[in-house]
């Protein structure tokens, strides 16, 4: 997509009018360009009014995904190379690993709906149309499995600092996969690796974010979503730079830096100490407290019994 029509389509995204003279100024292009490109954006399917002696204006609802815009930001980007968008899909964590061969490097799949989005331990991940965004990114760290214990510290922290800064919000890591505001949980993602000879080659990491309330019950019942907790809409289009960007910073200090590195703001950002938890392992179902995390990624917890369990993976009750 050409560099001018991104550049418009993020103008226009502001909601304001803007004039073709005004818009051919501040990009430094002609008028002429201006107005072809304004018809190449409504060919694309943008919703674009034309005013007389106002300008242009973009009727598009803040809350949808824009393809075009989503483009632009992976190609932006460092770490995509391609980006693959699809409207309405069983699952983006599905569909990763039906076309991952396809490609060497990472790549980002976006969907606007699910018709069978799924969640850790196989729960189902409800993903109506204009509500959320359903993302799967596929990486090739090329890590040991010991090194890919702290991945989803990255990752959540990543999607965390992407909250707090788009929407000033306090967000908060709820341990290992979820994102909570207010505690309720606004984002949960499942990770999923290929891996041989104790080398990860690829991670299939698939993030779920309720940006809208429920189209059908206006909540999300426990869950809440990121314009619920705003009180007004919420531009999913500008949250995804701002994830894009973090999501790259922290994947760059997975690969070349330790946990300790980011230790510090991970605990500023953790929600799950100084309160009596419930933690169901693959083993044991136990009560108690977080204790610290350590270097590798492990949970310390303090039973009841005042004994210390080191938990790697575990669905947490706060
Ligand atoms: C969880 O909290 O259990 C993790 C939820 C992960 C949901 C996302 S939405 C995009 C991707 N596609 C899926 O089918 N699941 C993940």
């Amino acid at each position: 997509m050409s560099k001018t029509k991104t550049e418009i389509l993020s103008l226009l995204m502001e909601g304001n009018y803007l004039s073709g003279a005004r818009l051919a100024e501040e990009l430094n292009v002609s008028r002429t360009a201006v107005w072809k490109n304004i018809q190449k954006l409504k060919s694309d399917g943008y919703n674009i009014e034309a005013v007389t002696n106002k300008g242009y204006r973009l009727l598009e609802p803040p809350g949808r995904i824009n393809e075009t815009l989503l483009a632009g930001t992976v190609q932006k980007s460092d770490l995509f190379e391609e980006l693959i968008f699809k409207k309405t899909i069983d699952s983006t964590q599905n569909h990763a690993f039906r076309i991952l061969d396809r490609y060497d490097g990472n790549i980002v799949i976006v969907s606007g709906q699910q018709t069978a989005g799924r969640g850790r331990f196989k729960r189902e991940w409800l993903s109506p149309e204009d509500t959320g965004l359903y993302m799967s990114l596929v990486l090739r760290p090329n890590v040991t499995n010991q090194e890919m214990i702290v991945f989803n510290l990255f990752m959540s922290l990543a999607i965390s600092s992407a909250i707090r800064e788009s929407t000033g919000l306090k967000s908060g890591i709820k341990w290992p996969n979820d994102i909570f505001i207010n505690d309720k949980k606004v984002c949960g993602f499942l990770t999923e690796v290929i891996s041989a000879d104790n080398i990860v080659d690829t991670i299939v990491c698939g993030i779920g974010i309720n940006i809208n309330p429920s189209p059908v019950t206006g909540s999300l019942g426990t869950a809440t979503s990121i314009a619920g907790e705003l009180g007004r809409e919420f531009d999913v289009n500008h949250f995804t730079e701002v994830l894009f960007d973090k999501i790259e910073y922290y994947y760059d200090k997975f690969l070349h830096a330790s946990f300790s590195s980011i230790k510090e703001d991970w605990l500023c950002q953790a929600i799950i100490f100084n309160r009596e938890l419930t933690i169901t392992t693959v083993k044991e179902k136990l009560r108690g407290k977080a204790l610290d995390i350590t270097d590798e990624g492990y949970l310390v917890i303090l039973d009841g019994d005042q004994n210390i369990h080191k938990v790697i993976s575990a669905d947490i009750e706060i």
